[in-house]
C-alpha cells in the first residue's frame, strides 16, 4: 500500500479587505473593531468581487497548489473540492473547476473526476481523508484537494446578521495528495459528526420537505425569508462543542500514534474563532511557536482555513520536510475531524 503525502500546497485570497470598520463605515453594521476582535481574534476579512463565484477562487488556489507540487492538471487522478458555499445547488463547484482548466478540450482529453463534499468547516479533513483513502488504495496517484468560500455572497451585513456575517471572510486553499513510496504523510485522521445538533449552525435556503420547497408569492416567484436566507448560529453551542470535539479528536490520534501532544510540531487550527484555539491549545499544553493562526487577516474561510495555513506557513519556510503536523476543525453538522501527518 503506497504512503499518500501532501506534495503541494497553494492558497488565494480575494484582493479587497475588509475591516472590522469598514463593516461599520460602509455596510452600517453596528458593531466595532473592538467587539469583534476581544471575541473572535478577527480584524479583517476578504471578499471577491462580484463575478467572481467559489469555484474560481478554487480554480486560483488549485494552479498554485499544482505548481508547487511539481505537476499539470494532467496529472491528476481526481479533483475534491470541499465547500459550503458551492456556486449552484448542483452541479457542484468541483466540475466548475474542473472546466476552468479546460481538461476535456486537450488533444487528448481528460475527464477527470470531481466529488464535492459538503462538511462544512471540517470539509477540508473530511477531503484529506478521503484523498489519502483514495491514494492509499492505489486507485489515485494524485488527488487535487480544495477547500473554497464565496461566503460574502450570502452573509447577511446588516445589525441585524452581525452575529454571524462578522465571522467570515471568502478564500481558497488547496494541496495535491500524492502516492509516495517513502515513509512519510498520512498517519491517521478521525472524523465525527453529531447531525443532533444540525440546525444549530445551518442555513437552510429551502426545504424539500414542502412542496414546492420554496415559497411561491401570487406570480409564482420564489420567495426566502431572511431566516431561511441566511446561516443561523447559535455561537454559545458551537464554542463549547467546537472546544470539546477538537480536543477529543486530537488526543484520539496521538494516542493511536503513541505520541503525545508535545511530540507535535506544528498544529493547524480551522480557523473559526481565536478564543476557540487559544483555549485548545491552552488545554494541551502547546507553546506558542508550534500553532498558526490567520484568523486576524481572513476571519473564517470554512474549508479553506486549513489549506490556507498550510499554504502560508510552507511558504514562510515555517513547515519543513519530516516534522510531525496535526490539523484539527470544528463546524456545522456538527462535524469534525482531525489528522496527523509526517510532513
Ligand atoms: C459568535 C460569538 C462571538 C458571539 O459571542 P457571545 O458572547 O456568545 O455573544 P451572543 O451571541 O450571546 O451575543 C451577545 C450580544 O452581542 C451582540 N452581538 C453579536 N454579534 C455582534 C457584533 N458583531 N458586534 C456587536 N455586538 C454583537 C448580540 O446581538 C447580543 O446582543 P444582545 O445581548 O443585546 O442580544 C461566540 O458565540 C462564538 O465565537 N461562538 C463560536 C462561533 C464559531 O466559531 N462559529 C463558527 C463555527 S465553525
Amino acid at each position: 500500500m503506497p504512503n499518500a503525502y501532501i506534495s503541494g500546497t497553494g492558497y488565494y485570497v480575494p484582493p479587497t479587505i475588509v475591516t472590522n470598520d469598514d463593516l461599520v463605515e460602509t455596510y452600517g453594521v453596528e458593531t466595532s473593531h473592538e467587539w469583534i476582535v476581544k471575541r473572535t481574534g478577527i480584524e479583517a476579512r476578504r471578499f471577491a468581487e462580484d463575478g467572481v463565484g467559489t469555484a474560481e477562487l478554487g480554480f486560483e488556489a488549485a494552479k498554485d497548489a499544482l505548481a508547487s507540487a511539481g505537476l499539470t492538471i494532467s496529472d491528476i487522478d481526481m479533483i475534491v473540492f470541499a465547500t459550503l458555499s458551492p456556486d449552484y445547488a448542483f452541479p457542484g463547484s468541483g466540475v466548475l473547476m474542473q472546466r476552468m482548466f479546460k481538461v476535456a478540450e486537450l488533444e487528448t482529453p481528460k475527464f477527470i473526476p470531481a466529488l464535492d463534499v459538503r462538511n462544512q468547516c471540517s470539509g477540508f479533513l473530511y477531503g484529506l481523508a478521503t484523498a489519502s483513502s483514495m491514494v492509499q488504495s492505489g486507485g489515485c496517484k494524485h488527488v487535487l484537494l480544495v477547500g473554497a468560500e464565496k461566503h460574502s455572497a450570502a452573509l447577511d451585513i446588516t445589525t441585524r446578521g452581525r452575529t454571524v456575517s462578522s465571522l467570515f471572510g471568502d478564500g481558497a486553499g488547496a494541496v495535491v495528495v500524492s502516492a509516495t513510496d517513502e515513509d512519510r504523510g498520512m498517519r491517521k485522521w478521525t472524523l465525527g459528526a453529531d447531525g443532533r445538533h444540525a440546525e444549530e449552525l445551518c442555513q437552510k435556503v429551502w426545504d424539500t420537505s414542502k412542496r414546492p420547497f420554496i415559497t411561491l408569492d401570487e406570480n409564482g416567484n420564489g420567495i426566502v425569508p431572511p431566516e431561511d436566507m441566511f446561516a443561523n448560529m447559535n455561537g454559545r453551542l458551537v464554542f463549547k462543542n467546537a472546544v470539546e470535539k477538537m480536543i477529543v479528536a486530537l488526543w484520539e490520534i496521538c494516542s493511536d500514534q503513541g505520541i503525545g501532544p508535545n511530540d507535535i510540531d506544528m498544529l493547524f487550527f480551522h480557523q473559526a474563532n481565536m478564543r476557540i484555539n487559544q483555549y485548545v491549545q491552552k488545554q494541551l499544553g502547546l507553546p506558542d511557536e508550534k500553532v498558526m493562526h490567520n484568523i486576524d487577516r481572513y476571519g473564517n474561510t470554512t474549508a479553506a482555513t486549513i489549506p490556507i495555513l498550510l499554504a502560508e506557513a510552507e511558504r514562510d519556510g515555517k513547515l519543513k520536510p519530516g516534522m510531525k503536523v496535526a490539523m484539527v476543525a470544528f463546524g456545522s453538522g456538527f462535524t469534525w475531524g482531525a489528522a496527523l501527518v509526517d510532513w
